[in-house]
Order: structure tokens, then C-alpha cells, then sequence
């Protein structure tokens, strides 16, 4: 077996989970899952739930990663028995789901970088005019409905994976901790400054209220949908649920202290999501767009409106693009090293051989969402309602019934006595974790079969 890698430096191991857990779906995906999910509403469930159950579970991912120093696979096989290396392959085989549709996505973001290179946003836009009035929408959305699909997407779907792949197959130490320093922080200052300029637009205040301002009873009606959406959301933007921090806790010496570890990750990514909401919604209200009709286009629409506007908004743009393309590749460097990390220490595969050829399947597998967009919700769908609830719920039932005194231990050390609180810990997870996860997995499959069944089968009597 190849000797394994420790963290270079003390702040080596958050940097990187920062890295993981910030990424598209913060920026990306949060944006517009809020604005299917009706704005405050939800927005209310999913701070509730990354809280209530995000927290308890990324302390279950960190114990049982730092405890058998294995990758997922290797980690529950240890724990569990050997009958646990499904629910580990069932973690691979998200990482594939999720880095193939992720790679076409992060692809958009460095496209929509280099147009920065070739001029304004504006300019760019008014190529659309024409279009844009024939179909009775904005020229934003016509850029990104000729940008995200056809051999645009495909070349740069191409190029992120390569440098995703190249990054992971030189290694830990080299390559994750070194991209990941500057990026977080240049993230909050340029999200900082977009929200302050977003409030002074005329008619923004509406765009807070419809985020900021929940009704209990839309809640009370649609918590059937809001809770599996929440939840896939918090899962996602966490990266937990497939061994992401499984693996990276792995590197890690005992003298961590994994509860501050897990506040200051999850601080981190909700306060960059929740920042990009204060960005995007004010926008949508100004531009008299329909937040939660746009999905998959909706950061890039209200972006590119937006830097349109501004003075100097062309370099503003380019560099949001560009940082937002960083930290999708910091996140997709922890997806490829899942997968990566599981061949090379169950079959003793040369890391940079693991590296291409898992890289390269993924790769295969996103091409189609180059084609149709359909296929992101496919994939998205599957991932995010089914697989990550699926695993958090594994892991939750792995510690919480199966294993739960080594769990008290491994947390308590570089923290010292838990007290009742390590007790409490383990009941949250035992009951009302549980039962929550349960549910939303239901839901979650619920949801996804109607999809199945209604508007991926429209699509293909349409298309085929
Ligand atoms: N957390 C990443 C993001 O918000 O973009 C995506 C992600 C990474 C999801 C790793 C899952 C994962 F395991």
C-alpha cells in the first residue's frame, strides 16, 4: 500500500474543507434552489436544517475519518463490517454523479471569465437584442441559453476537468492547500461589495423582503417540498454525505479540535451563501425578473445584468467569474480525491494513474449535460435528493447505533472532556437526526420520481 499523505501545515485541513464545502453550490446552486423553494421560506428551513442536522453531521464525518485514517470505503469497512462497503460504494459513485455535472457547470463560469477578457458585459449582452425580443425575455438569459449548451460548454467542460484532474494527481500537499489560501477571502470582499451596491438599486427592497421575510403558513403548505430541497441543498453545499470530509479528516492529527473545525467550515459557506442571496435577489427585483424561473441560469443572468450596469463592471465581472471558476475547482479537487483516495488505498493504484483514469469516466459521464440541460436535473436530482441524504443517513445510523462509544472518544480528543454534551451529541444523532433524514430521503425520492416520470419522459417523447 502506498504510505499515506498527512496535512502539510495546521491550517492545511480547514483550508481545504473550506475549499470543498465553498464552491457552486454556494454561488450556483443556492441562488436558484431559494427561488424555486419561494425565497424566505426557504431559506428559513435550510439555515434550520444546516444548523440542526449539518452540524451533528460533519462532527460524524470528521470522527469517523480522523479515527481509522481510511478512505470512506476503507473507513466504514473498518467500522463497520465488511457488509458497509456498498454504503461506500454508494459514496464513489455520488462523487462520479456529482463532479460530472459539476465540471460542465464551473465550465460556464470560465466561459462567462473570458468574455470579461473581450470587452464589456453590455457589449456582449446587446448581441442579444434581437433574439431577446423575439422570445420576449431578457438578453442575459439568451447569452446563457446559447453559453450552456452546444461545443462551448463542451470545451470548457473539458478544460476544467483536466485541471481538476492534474491538481488531484499531483498530490495533497502540493496541489489542494496551495489553491485554496487566497481564494475564500477574495470571495467575501468582492460578494461584500456587489450586496452593498445591489441595495442601492431602485426597487431592491422588494427582493429582500421575498428573501428575508418568511411566511409561516407557505411553510406550513409546502414543507413537503421545502424539507428534501433544504436538505440536498445543506448536504450539497456542506459537501457531506459522501466521505468528502471522511477523507480529509483521514490526513489528520489528533490535537484538532473538530467542533470549532466543523462551526468554522459551516460559518464560512452559509455566510458566503447567504451573502450571494443579499446579491442576487435585490437584481432579479430591480430587472423585474421572476426569481426561481431561471434555475440553472439564474446567478448568470443577474450577474451579467448587473455587471452591465456598473462602471468598471466588466473587471468586476471577470474577477467574479474567475474567483467563483477557483472555488469550484477547490471543490471539485475534493470530489476527484474521494473517488482518487479509495482506489489508491483498496487497490493500490498510483495516484496519478487513479487520478486520470477516474477523472477520465467522469468526464464521459457530464457530456451529455453539454447537450441538454435536462440532463443537470437528472443528474442534480439524483445526487443531491437521493444519494447525499441516503449517505448522512448511513453514516448517522453507522455512529449513532452501531459504534457510538468510540465516537464520544474520537471527538473529545484536542477537546478535552465532553461531558453530557458528547451524550447529547450521539442522541441527536440517534433520533431526531435520524428521523428527519428519513423523511427527507422519502420525500427526496418521492420528488425525483415525478421528475422521472413527468419532465424527463416529456423530454424524451420530444427528443427521441
Ligand atoms: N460543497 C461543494 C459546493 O458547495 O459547491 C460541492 C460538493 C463538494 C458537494 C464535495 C459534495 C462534495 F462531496
Amino acid at each position: 500500500m502506498v504510505e499515506r499523505e498527512t496535512w502539510a501545515t495546521r491550517t492545511g485541513f480547514i483550508l481545504a474543507a473550506v475549499g470543498s464545502a465553498v464552491g457552486l453550490g454556494n454561488i450556483w446552486r443556492f441562488p436558484f434552489v431559494t427561488g424555486e423553494g419561494g425565497g424566505a421560506a426557504f431559506l428559513l428551513i435550510y439555515l434550520l436544517f444546516v444548523a440542526l442536522v449539518g452540524f451533528p453531521a460533519i462532527l460524524v464525518e470528521f470522527v469517523v475519518g480522523r479515527k481509522t485514517e481510511r478512505n470512506p470505503v476503507g473507513a466504514l469497512i473498518e467500522l463497520g463490517g465488511d457488509a458497509w462497503k456498498y454504503v461506500g460504494g454508494v459514496f464513489v459513485l455520488t462523487g462520479f454523479v456529482i463532479l460530472s455535472f459539476y465540471s460542465v457547470v464551473a465550465g460556464w463560469f470560465i466561459r462567462y471569465f473570458l468574455e470579461g477578457f473581450r470587452g464589456s458585459y453590455a457589449t456582449h449582452l446587446e448581441g442579444y437584442e434581437a433574439a431577446a425580443a423575439e422570445a420576449g425575455v431578457s438578453t442575459a438569459e439568451v447569452m446563457f441559453g446559447e453559453l450552456s449548451t452546444g461545443l462551448d460548454a463542451f470545451f470548457f467542460h473539458t478544460i476544467f476537468m483536466l485541471l481538476t484532474i492534474g491538481i488531484v494527481a499531483l498530490g495533497i500537499r502540493r496541489g489542494i492547500e496551495l489553491a485554496v489560501k487566497t481564494m475564500v477571502p477574495a470571495i467575501i470582499v468582492l460578494l461584500v461589495g456587489l450586496a452593498i451596491w445591489a441595495f442601492t438599486l431602485p426597487g431592491s427592497g422588494a427582493g429582500y423582503d421575498y428573501y428575508l421575510s418568511p411566511e409561516f403558513g407557505v411553510i406550513v403548505d409546502n414543507w413537503q417540498t421545502l424539507l428534501p430541497a433544504a436538505a440536498g441543498q445543506a448536504f450539497f453545499t456542506l459537501s457531506l454525505g459522501m466521505g468528502v470530509m471522511i477523507t480529509y479528516a483521514s490526513y489528520l492529527g489528533e490535537d484538532r479540535n473538530l467542533a470549532t473545525d466543523g462551526v468554522t467550515i459551516i460559518g464560512f459557506d452559509t455566510g458566503i451563501a447567504f451573502l450571494t442571496g443579499l446579491v442576487v435577489f435585490p437584481i432579479f427585483f430591480a430587472a423585474d425578473i421572476t426569481p426561481g424561473e431561471g434555475g440553472a441560469g439564474e446567478i448568470f443572468v443577474s450577474m451579467t445584468s448587473a455587471f452591465a450596469d456598473v462602471t468598471g463592471g466588466h473587471i468586476i465581472g471577470l474577477v467574479f467569474f474567475g474567483i467563483v471558476a477557483i472555488a469550484a475547482l477547490s471543490s471539485a479537487i475534493s470530489l476527484l480525491e474521494v473517488v482518487t483516495a479509495y482506489v489508491i488505498d483498496e487497490k493500490g493504484v498510483e495516484r496519478w494513474k487513479a487520478a486520470l483514469g477516474m477523472g477520465g469516466i467522469i468526464y464521459l459521464l457530464g457530456v451529455p449535460v453539454t447537450y441538454d440541460l435536462v440532463f443537470l436535473d437528472l443528474l442534480d436530482g439524483f445526487a443531491d435528493g437521493i444519494l447525499l441524504v441516503f449517505g448522512a443517513l448511513m453514516l448517522v445510523l453507522l455512529v449513532g447505533w452501531i459504534t457510538p462509544k468510540f465516537a464520544v472518544q474520537e471527538l473529545e480528543k484536542g477537546i478535552g472532556d465532553l461531558g453530557g454534551l458528547g451524550t447529547a451529541w450521539i442522541w441527536a444523532i440517534r433520533v431526531p437526526i435520524l428521523v428527519v433524514l428519513v423523511v427527507s430521503l422519502y420525500l427526496g425520492v418521492v420528488e425525483y420520481v415525478e421528475f422521472l416520470t413527468e419532465d424527463f419522459a416529456d423530454w424524451i417523447d420530444a427528443n427521441l
